[in-house]
């Protein structure tokens, strides 16, 4: 359920019409919605009640220092997957001790970034990278908590750019060699074992991979436990898929994930954390759009807008459904017409959806792209150079530009100028 809604024709985010923010900031732009940023975050919450837990919202998802203030002002605990996530988090006042690392390449400086400014654990997903760790720990003269991941080759059925849990996958580290690398941990001064880390892809609409990935890591937890390791800590990674369409299924509720982890993993007495991105943010945001010209080709109608790959690469890059409604709430009954809905970037790539059926919609008419908090903005480039979009935050009946369009001027400062030209 998200706060985007038609009331008296026109669509509203939470009690702010649409059309009043595009007249006052420009197309496009991001808008998101604190109510449903904040009922997202508390149905997990709410789904490990009774369960000691941190929910550590995967802030690459959307890392706009308004959407983790929002977040973190609800007890929520941080993802972060580099430096600039972690500063970014401790910007937005998330205190070290509910920060956790991810990644596969943290690099030396990031550890030490993270060791000094405090942090919860880090996910460690190589020996190579727990050596590095322990040597920057050591000299800091500090113990770096981790957990270490583990990649349980589990088919998390979804689409290959996005899933992480087999063992062809370049996470983690295979779960049958688990034993031997915590064995190594252990032995590493610098290092403080705490828990296990398992992610096993993204946009999952099934439990049953979670189900699979969740029983290794409780038979596992057993094991190392016997082996002398204080196993306290679970981190189950991200991935609950949400609803991109009206008509597919719905993937399961955050509630049905929580009685999941509860049933696998409730007796270990472990804490629990989780990292959800997409299901907190993702449809907690639109991205609003105006048509520039409605074209006519062979055998096809082209709806041109005014955002482009470079707003939003997901179609692009995943072949991603957006829905796409009008601003304007259409009459009851109109009919529709197929469109292939384009932007204005060189390259044919730059579609959002093939013969999509919409309702009437032509030059100068505001359309907006459903879900698309997650993943959205921040992966939006200035390709084309086309200024980053604006994002706009909504609580009732206020909104405010929570990252600036910037200038031609800006974007051109940026670059400097060798003295010999
Ligand atoms: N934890 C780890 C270690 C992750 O790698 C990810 C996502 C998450 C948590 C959050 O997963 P979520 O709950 O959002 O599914 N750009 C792609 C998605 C990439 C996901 C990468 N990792 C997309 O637009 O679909």
């Amino acid at each position: 359920m998200d706060h985007f809604l038609y009331r008296n024709g026109q669509l509203f985010a939470e009690d702010v019409p649409v059309a009043e923010i595009a007249e006052a900031v420009g197309t496009p732009f991001y808008c998101y919605s604190t109510a449903t940023l904040t009922r997202h975050f508390r149905l997990f919450d709410e789904a490990l009640e009774g369960t000691e837990h941190l929910v550590c919202y995967a802030m690459k998802a959307a890392s706009n220092q308004a959407i983790l203030k929002t977040l973190a002002a609800l007890g929520a605990g941080m993802d972060v997957v580099s430096g600039g996530e972690y500063a970014r988090a401790r910007a937005a006042g998330v205190p070290g001790e509910r920060i956790v690392f991810s990644g596969v390449g943290k690099t030396r400086e990031e550890m030490r970034q993270a060791l000094e400014g405090g942090i919860r654990q880090f996910n460690v997903e190589s020996e190579p990278e727990m050596a590095a760790l322990n040597a920057v720990a050591l000299e800091l003269g500090v113990t770096a908590p981790i957990a270490v991941r583990v990649n349980p080759d589990v088919d998390a059925k979804t689409h290959a750019k996005i899933a992480t849990g087999k063992s062809e996958n370049k996470f983690g580290i295979p779960i049958a060699r688990a034993r031997e690398v915590y064995a190594e941990a252990a032995a590493m001064p610098g290092l403080e074992v705490v828990g296990i880390d398992v992610h096993i892809g993204s946009q999952l609409t099934e439990l049953e991979p979670f189900r699979l990935a969740y029983e290794k890591v409780a038979e596992l937890t057993g094991v190392l436990r016997r082996d002398g390791h204080d196993i306290r800590r679970l981190d189950l990674g991200g991935g609950l898929g949400i609803p991109y369409t009206r008509s597919n299924d719905a993937p399961p509720l955050p509630t049905e994930y929580g009685q999941l982890i509860k049933d696998t993993l409730g007796h270990l007495g472990c804490e629990i954390e989780i990292e959800p991105g997409r299901l907190v943010v993702g449809n907690a945001g639109i991205l609003v759009s105006r048509v520039i010209y409605r074209k006519s080709g062979e055998g096809r109608d082209f709806l041109i807008l005014d955002a482009a790959m470079n707003d939003l690469i997901r179609p692009a890059m995943y072949d991603a459904h957006h829905d796409i409604v009008p601003v304007q709430e259409p009459a009851p009954g109109a009919e529709q017409a197929p469109y292939d809905v384009v932007g204005p970037v060189c390259e044919s790539g730059d579609t959002f959806a093939r013969g999509r059926m919409l309702p009437p919609v032509g030059e100068g008419d505001l359309v907006a792209f459903r879900s698309a908090g997650a993943y959205g903005a921040v992966m939006s480039s200035e390709y084309n150079t086309r200024p980053l979009i604006p994002e706009v935050l909504v609580h009732e009946h206020q909104f405010a530009v929570i990252r600036q369009r910037p200038t031609f001027d800006e974007i051109i400062k940026r670059d400097t100028i060798p003295e010999w030209l």
